[in-house]
């Protein structure tokens, strides 16, 4: 069944009148990796924060698990439901690299033991060694905190993953790392992973691509 059926999506930004959607209609399934590939400006961003609850579309309807986003608590649905990695990463600045990976945890209960354990264990995955588990955001490069990131939104165990060039700013060994991720919590454990990207390597490895042109996605793949 699909996990995130996209029912005929508009949206224009109020501010400028741009129209940058004009009708997506696409679907995402459970234990599937899916690409969405598309020239800058495009609307990637724009479509993934409608996925993710953060904007309403001006027209259309988003389904999860059956039921229309416009129905449920966006909060609840944005807490539990779904992880969303940003492009600009969007790590709280005042947080040390291993509170924000523990961060989403404590906001759904988990104890801060815890918390922190599932953090140091996701850190190590992602390669963050511990000697950065106590430096605050800013003085991490560019492609550690991308990594902060993944693995914060890796931390709730949401079975959702919207990532937004996840590997935008990572090197050759990283970009594997995470794809290999992404991957194997598609296959192995079943999430709809949802991937917006520039790199040819992560759509190759997908079993989906879509390609966003004129605010539409049609499907390559
Ligand atoms: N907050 C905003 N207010 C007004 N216009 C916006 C806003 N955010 C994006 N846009 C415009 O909407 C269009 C789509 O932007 P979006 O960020 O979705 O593109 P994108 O496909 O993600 O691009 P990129 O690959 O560069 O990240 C662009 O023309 C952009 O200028
Ligand atoms: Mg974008």
């Amino acid at each position: 069944m699909a996990c995130i059926e996209l029912e005929n999506i508009c949206y224009t930004y109020k501010k400028t009148g741009q129209s940058v959607l004009k009708g997506v209609t696409a679907e995402f399934q459970n234990g599937k990796l899916c690409s969405i590939i598309g020239p800058s400006g495009s609307g990637k961003t724009t479509l993934l924060s409608i996925l993710a609850g953060l904007d309403s579309p001006s027209e259309g309807e988003v389904r999860v698990n059956g039921k229309s986003l416009r129905e449920m608590n966006l909060d609840l649905y944005r807490r539990k439901e779904i992880a969303m990695v940003f492009q600009s990463f969007q790590l709280l600045p005042l947080l040390k690299t291993l509170e924000n990976v523990a961060y989403p945890m404590r906001l759904n209960g988990a104890d801060k033991t815890a918390a922190r354990a599932r953090a140091e264990e996701l850190l190590k995955m992602l390669g963050i060694s511990e000697d950065k588990w106590g430096r605050f955001p800013a003085n991490l490069s560019g492609g550690e905190q991308q990594r902060v990131a993944i693995a914060r939104a890796l931390s709730t165990g949401a079975g959702i993953i919207l990532a937004d060039e996840p590997t935008g700013n990572l090197d050759q060994k990283n970009t594997e790392r995470i794809l290999d991720i992404l991957k194997q919590l598609a296959q192995e454990s079943g999430y709809c992973v949802v991937v917006v990207t520039h790199d040819m390597q992560a759509a190759g490895l997908s079993d989906h691509v879509w390609r966003m042109c004129n605010g539409m996605l049609q499907q390559e793949k």
